[in-house]
Parts: structure tokens; C-alpha cells; sequence
């Protein structure tokens, strides 16, 4: 096999980015198929990407012989079914975080991708192919700041789309699960051991919204692993300067700081108001290198046959943790894992 024919699923805000990288940005990579429950997106696949086969039903997409793979970028509640349906189909599954928003749907995914061993399964846990930290892993596995204790994770989002974010709590499974995932994949990716038990705070600092819906527009997380070691995540929904997510890693001989300023670039702005930079404005300006990174990496592992080293585990343990902090939150309380 010298390209992998994949069809994709979901062309909203990030499905539209990988389906545009999986048509020109990605070699070995085939977008054949598209598959949406909104129309006019499958009119945009088929205008803009040239996409030949569009679907508004998942299930007739996964009956054709004409994909090998399955890249799933639909709304977070349809990753589990969408997943195990996937690989009973015989096709190769990418999935966007998270894998599941119940614990129960992510050990039935679990089930499902150990039942079909020669198949690839791959979770978009994209920080793990952004440079910047997938350096810092390799300067913490050879040393470099001695033992790894402490990490600090943040995801802050711009203001803008505060308001918009309300009516998706429901569906997201609310700002632990949705925003925090991948800091807490980080945070045991870095530390090497699992979480065993949080304490979270937070509030509707800025918009009451949330707090109708039983969410926060700020928070903040303690955790301890089962080494001993800790981590501190928090999150935002009310930043003004930019996409501010950035992580700091302490060890018994440094420290490791990733992206403390959200630059935009290199150029620093001498003016009547100061010296400052631009910042990046969205998740996708932060880590666009990252989303094409590990499409790249789940293209090239089925045509080489070399297997994802993200494990269907590591998208329960998020989920585990997440649902963790989400509790502590509600019912102000240090809850074990
Ligand atoms: P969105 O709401 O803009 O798009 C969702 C898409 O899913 C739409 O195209 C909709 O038509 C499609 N869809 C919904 N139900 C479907 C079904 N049953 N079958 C087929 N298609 C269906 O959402 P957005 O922001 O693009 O997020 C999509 C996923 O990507 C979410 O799970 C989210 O958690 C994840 N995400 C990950 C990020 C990351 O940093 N890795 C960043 C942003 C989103």
C-alpha cells in the first residue's frame, strides 16, 4: 500500500482544517470520501476540495469498499459509536479528542480497537506532535531537568467565543473534558505515572451563562499522580490578549517553559504604546503544525504498518480524569481516581 484512501467525517470548524490538509498537505494521504449531517458542508468538499464521494450518513460511508480509513472530526457525543462501527467496518480510525464522553463508551472502544489488532487506531491528542513539546519529552526522557515533579498546563481561550461555547457544554461534556483534555494528557505523558486524585475550583467569573448550564468560564485543578509527583491545569474561556495555552514542566535539575508567551511570530512592536508582540488568536494558529504533524504520522503508520503511540488507554485515562475534576468542581471535594 502506497496511500491510504480516507473519508472524513464532520466538516465544522476543525473538520474543514484536517480535511483541507488530508487533500493537499498530506502525501500518501487520499480524501475520497466526506460524510456531514449539514449539507452545505458537503457542498464545500465537494466545491472547494474536489471530494468525490459525500455522504449525509455515516454508516453508508463506512460500507464503502472505496475507504481505508476513517478520520473522525464529528461533535464529541458520536466519537465512541462513530469509533467501534469504524473498525467493525474494517477501516483504520483517527478520532478527535476525546474518544468518549462517557467512561463506560471509552472501555467499549477500548474493546473494540483490541478486537481488531490489524488495524491502526489513533487519538488526536495534537500536542504531542506541536515541536515545541514534543522536544520538551525528548529533552525530559534524556535528562535534561533531571526528575520531572511538578507540571503546569493551561488552556485559555480568547473571549469572542465565550458566548458561542455555552450552548455546546452540553454536547462537550463541559470545560474539564472539552479544553483540559489534552493538558491532562500532557501532564502523564510528562510525569509518567496516573493521576489519582484532584481537587478543582472555578467559576462564571465573566459570563453567568455558564453557570446556568452547571460549567465555568475559569478553573482550576490540583492533581496528584501516583508517584507522588503533582500537576496544576487550569482553564479559560475569558482571555483578551489571545489563545494563551501553555505548559511549564519543573524537574530536580531545571525547568522546561513552552510557548509562556503566545507570540504570533518573531517581531516585537516598538511603539506609542509600548514594546509588545501580537499573539496567536485560535487553537489552530497555536498548533497548526501539530494538526498536520499527526495526520502525516497516522498516514504513514498504516502504509509502513508501524502502530500509533497514542493507546485507546490514554483516551480513557483523559476521559477518567477529566470526569474526575468535572465531580470535584461540582461538589467542592478532593475526589480520588
Ligand atoms: P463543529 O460543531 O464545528 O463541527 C462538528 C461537525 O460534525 C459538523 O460538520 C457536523 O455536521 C458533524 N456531525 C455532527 N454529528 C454528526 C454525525 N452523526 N455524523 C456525521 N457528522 C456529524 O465542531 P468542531 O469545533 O469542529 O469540533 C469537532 C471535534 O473536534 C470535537 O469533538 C472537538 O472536541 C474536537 N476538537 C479538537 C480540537 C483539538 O485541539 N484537538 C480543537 C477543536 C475541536
Amino acid at each position: 500500500m502506497n496511500e491510504v484512501r480516507l473519508g472524513i467525517v464532520g466538516l465544522g470548524r476543525l473538520g474543514k482544517r484536517h480535511a483541507h490538509n488530508l487533500r493537499y498537505r498530506v502525501p500518501g494521504a487520499r480524501l475520497v470520501a466526506a460524510c456531514s449531517v449539514v449539507p452545505d458542508e458537503l457542498t464545500w468538499a465537494r466545491d472547494e476540495l474536489g471530494v468525490e464521494n459525500t455522504y449525509d450518513s455515516y454508516d453508508k460511508m463506512i460500507a464503502s469498499d472505496e475507504i481505508d480509513a476513517v478520520f473522525l472530526v464529528s461533535t464529541s457525543s458520536f466519537h465512541g459509536e462513530q469509533i467501534k462501527a469504524g473498525l467493525a467496518a474494517g477501516k483504520h480510525v483517527f478520532s478527535e479528542k476525546p474518544m468518549g464522553v462517557t467512561i463506560e463508551e471509552c472501555h467499549d472502544v477500548e474493546g473494540a480497537v483490541a478486537a481488531a489488532p490489524n488495524l491502526h487506531f489513533q487519538l488526536g491528542f495534537v500536542r504531542r506532535f506541536d515541536p515545541s513539546l514534543a522536544y520538551a519529552k525528548q529533552k525530559i526522557d534524556e535528562g535534561a531537568i533531571g526528575e520531572p515533579f511538578l507540571v503546569r498546563a493551561q488552556t485559555v481561550d480568547t473571549d469572542e467565543f465565550a458566548e458561542f461555547q455555552i450552548k455546546f457544554v452540553p454536547n462537550s461534556g463541559g470545560i474539564f473534558m472539552d479544553m483540559n483534555s489534552h493538558d491532562i494528557d500532557l501532564a502523564r505523558w510528562f510525569i509518567g505515572s496516573e493521576i489519582k486524585s484532584v481537587y478543582a475550583i472555578g467559576g462564571s467569573y465573566v459570563h453567568p451563562g455558564f453557570a446556568e448550564v452547571n460549567d465555568a468560564d475559569n478553573t482550576v485543578a490540583l492533581c496528584q499522580f501516583e508517584n507522588g509527583k503533582m500537576a496544576v491545569i487550569s482553564a479559560s474561556r475569558t482571555a483578551f490578549h489571545g489563545h494563551d495555552t501553555h505548559t511549564e514542566i519543573t524537574g530536580s535539575k531545571g525547568i522546561l517553559k513552552i510557548g509562556m508567551t503566545p507570540s504570533k511570530n518573531r517581531v516585537e512592536i516598538f511603539d506609542d504604546k509600548g514594546a509588545r508582540v501580537e499573539c496567536v488568536q485560535d487553537f489552530y494558529e497555536r498548533f497548526h503544525e501539530g494538526f498536520l504533524l499527526e495526520a502525516q504520522s497516522f498516514v504513514n503508520g498504516i502504509i509502513d504498518g508501524v502502530k500509533p503511540s497514542i493507546f485507546a488507554t490514554d483516551g480513557t485515562r483523559a476521559t477518567e480524569v477529566g470526569f474526575a475534576l468535572t465531580q470535584s468542581f461540582k461538589e467542592k471535594r478532593v475526589v480520588e481516581l
